[in-house]
């Protein structure tokens, strides 16, 4: 059997409500997701939310709730907006999953008996926003005590602890990111975990004693699991490492992780750590997307500019809001949620250049061809010849994790067969009976073409995708291989209604 492509997102943390820059990556993951099964691939992909640990342990407190009904209620956001921003995931979980429990102190009791750890005790800095261990030299102003990832007031910690032998394998990641070139993306963030590793690994704390909401860490009951040593496994625990092979064999290796740049470390060398003392293969890549601001500022709930995905989905529907965050900047680059470019995106691309396109061109159609797909005979034509130009430039830039640049490739497309229109100009051919055969052709090009870009779009827009192809008159189309003679002839378009509505300035 084919392996699968296996996709994922990072867990969430359930301590607040999600905001677009939970959104923005699990919409990448989506896209690519969407994408391979258009190719008509086999996909897994793979999301949830990350329920244990301090920062859940406080915000449930200070909610007045239990942390498990705390994090039950939270889940719901979570799952309601994946469900308005149309994630069509395979399977949702949860660190509170029974099944991912299991493995995980199974995991723990293998490393222990394969002697990758070990009890001693912790003496040092915690970050809980961050849920991380930070060193002194980390940070950036020594008497003031803020972590050097977020800038929030650290704690200083000293506890028993179980170390995993973290340091045991820095050489072979190295040699890991050597050999695999591709294993750190985009390529500018590798150097930073290369001298990251090659500046010393230490011994990473993997329990706690002085948090209770957490996995029973299995060798000592005292103890809980680290938060981030729990939910890393997840990428296993979720494609049935404990309880279903089948499923695991053809999953595994993960084929892209996709991560935020803060917490790339953790991906890529503490969960590759882990993996490598588990004898399992490597994912065949991380990917670490950059951050978005508003407006300029960084998002924070105390200055309330967060940006709420459910009112830009209310307002502008959610294919708009997946397209903006994807064209707007490179993936892997930070970028500014400003609604002034929002708007003017979803104006010149959508509404003019899109949108315009199919509502002039199924306009001619039902004008001149009575609502039908002209029967023609299929020529070659500068439309079909750019069109696959366009589709092999689009799957490669794609499939590289470079979203912007293969909108960019479909919008040269788009542009290229309103050219195409104002070039051969249907309605002046209409004028002359001569040209009858010849307007046809002209139309069935165009409409074709329409059919490769409503595809294509589909992965960032799935929504409008539908429409486009329901307007086309096809119900039954999902597949990109199968080119240009796949738009049937003489069946009749559909209604005929405006995309993206234009929104006023
Ligand atoms: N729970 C950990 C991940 C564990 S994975 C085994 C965690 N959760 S998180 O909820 O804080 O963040 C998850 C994702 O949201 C990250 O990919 C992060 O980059 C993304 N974002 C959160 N705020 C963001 C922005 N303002 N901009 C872009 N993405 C950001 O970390």
């Amino acid at each position: 059997m084919e392996k699968k492509i296996y996709i994922t997102t990072p867990l969430y943390y359930i301590n607040a409500s999600p905001h677009i820059g939970h959104a923005y990556t699990t919409i990448a993951a989506d896209v690519y997701a969407r994408y391979f099964k258009l190719r008509g691939k086999d996909v897994f992909f793979l999301t949830g939310t990350d329920e244990h640990g301090q920062k859940i342990e406080e915000a449930a407190k200070e909610a007045g709730k239990a942390p498990k009904d705390f994090a039950d209620e939270v889940v719901e956001k979570y799952q309601d907006l994946w469900e308005h921003l149309k994630i069509e995931y395979n399977k949702f979980i949860r660190t509170t999953d029974d099944e991912h429990k299991k493995t995980v102190q199974k995991i723990i009791e293998n490393m222990y008996e394969k002697g990758d750890i070990y009890k001693g005790e912790y003496e040092g800095l915690y970050c809980i926003p961050c849920e991380s261990f930070c060193l002194e030299t980390d940070l950036l102003d020594k008497d003031s005590k803020l972590c050097p990832d977020c800038g929030r007031e650290i704690q200083v910690v000293k506890e028993e602890s179980y170390f995993f032998k973290l340091s045991k394998y820095a050489d072979k990641l190295l040699n890991h990111f050597n050999q695999n070139p591709d294993f750190l993306a985009p390529k500018f963030r590798a150097s930073e975990m290369i001298n990251f590793i090659k500046g010393g690994l230490k011994d990473l704390s993997i329990s706690r004693t002085a948090v209770d909401w957490g996995i029973k860490f299995p060798l000592n009951n005292e103890h809980s699991v680290y938060v981030w040593f729990d939910a890393l496994i997840n990428y296993v625990s979720g494609v049935g490492y404990l309880g279903d092979k089948a499923l695991f064999n053809n999953t595994w290796p993960c084929d892209l992780h996709f991560v935020g740049k803060e917490i790339y470390k953790f991906h890529t060398i503490i969960w590759s750590a882990m993996l490598l003392s588990l004898d399992l293969q490597l994912p065949k890549k991380v990917f670490g997307h950059g951050w978005w601001t508003f407006e300029g500022e960084k998002m924070s709930k105390s200055k309330g500019n967060v940006v709420d995905p459910y009112k830009v989905i209310d307002d502008y529907g959610a294919d708009a809001l997946r397209f903006f965050v994807l064209r707007e900047v490179p993936f892997g680059n930070d970028g500014d949620f400003c609604m002034h470019n929002f708007t003017e995106k979803y104006n010149n691309e959508l509404a003019n250049e899109l949108g315009n396109l199919f509502s002039r061109s199924l306009k001619m159609v039902s004008k001149y061809c009575n609502h039908k797909v002209p029967v023609v005979e299929i020529k070659e034509n500068i439309l079909k010849e750019k069109s696959q130009e366009v589709i092999n430039e689009f799957e490669r830039e794609i499939e590289a994790v470079h979203f912007s640049k293969a909108l960019n490739k479909l919008w040269e497309l788009v542009r290229f067969t309103n050219k195409y229109i104002e070039d051969e100009a249907p309605w002046k051919l209409a004028k002359d009976d001569l040209n009858a055969v010849y307007l046809e052709e002209v139309l069935f090009n165009i409409l074709a073409t329409m059919r490769v870009i409503a595809l294509l779009v589909s992965p960032f827009m799935p929504e409008s995708s539908d429409r486009m192809l329901r307007q086309l008159g096809i119900t039954e189309d999902k597949h990109i291989d199968i080119l240009w003679k796949e738009l049937p002839q003489n069946i009749s378009i559909g209604e005929i209604s405006v995309l993206f509505p234009k929104i006023d300035i």
